[in-house]
């Protein structure tokens, strides 16, 4: 592991968010998780183990030097507004912007923008980073197949940022992917779309994108 540690903030308090939170936690990084009950977060954040605090969503951004933001991403504009301040922030958007159509999952705001650089016009200062949209939250647990790890993806425009989250990635046993800029994210969001097509039809959940290199 990295020496470095991060303060993370946890935005949600579902399957993602505590998957991901026990696993940082594990590595030494420092979790504040945000729920829209502050109460809730506590009793969520009592029982994920390591140094894990727990209150609103606002106090979640406040600590964090790494947001995520583990939501629906209906939820999230709403969300955004409500977190202050994230100039310097990186904020990891692992959203999938999905709806189910008479031909099957789709795309909810078509090909030509992804909702990642929505949330990056929505928070300026902030440095928007997708990663683990295409991850399973199980799989988060247990990325080695065979001898391989699971990729994770990660698009952004922060050279830096990317790089954060590559480490976060690897920490958790994961081997990052960097992916290009942020607006490569319309091509993350569609990828995510076959991976759960995939997923939910014919493969179930337990299988993983990988980028086989030599
Ligand atoms: N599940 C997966 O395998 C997977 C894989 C890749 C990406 N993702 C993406 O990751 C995100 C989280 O997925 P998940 O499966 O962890 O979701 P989840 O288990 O349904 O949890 C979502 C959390 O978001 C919060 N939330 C729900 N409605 C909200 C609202 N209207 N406003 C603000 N917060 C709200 C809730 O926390 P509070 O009630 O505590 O506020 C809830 O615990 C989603 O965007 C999903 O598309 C999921």
């Amino acid at each position: 592991m990295n020496d470095t540690s991060y303060k993370i903030g946890m935005l949600g308090t579902g399957r993602m968010a505590i998957n991901l939170s026990r696993l940082w936690a594990a590595k030494g990084h420092r979790i504040f998780i945000g729920s829209r009950d502050p109460q809730k977060a506590k009793t969520v954040a009592a029982n994920v183990e390591g140094a894990v605090q727990g209150g609103s969503y606002r106090e979640t951004a406040a600590f964090a030097d790494v947001l995520a933001l583990a939501i629906p991403w209906t939820a999230v504009t709403a969300t955004l507004p409500n977190l202050g301040l994230l100039d310097g922030k990186i904020l990891i958007d692992m959203t999938n912007p999905v709806e189910q159509t008479a031909v099957g999952m789709q795309l909810a705001i078509g090909h030509t923008t992804s909702f990642a650089e929505e949330i990056a016009q929505l928070t300026p200062g902030a440095r928007v980073v997708k990663a683990y949209n295409s991850i399973y939250f199980d799989v988060l647990t247990d990325p080695q197949f065979g001898d391989q790890n699971a990729s994770a993806f990660i698009c952004g425009d922060d050279v830096t940022a990317k790089e954060v989250v590559a480490q976060l990635s690897q920490d958790i046993g994961f081997d990052p992917v960097d992916s290009g800029p942020l607006s490569n994210a319309r091509l993350l969001e569609p990828l995510a779309v076959l991976w759960m097509q995939l997923a939910f039809s014919s493969h179930g959940t337990d299988i993983a994108l990988k980028l086989l290199k030599r």
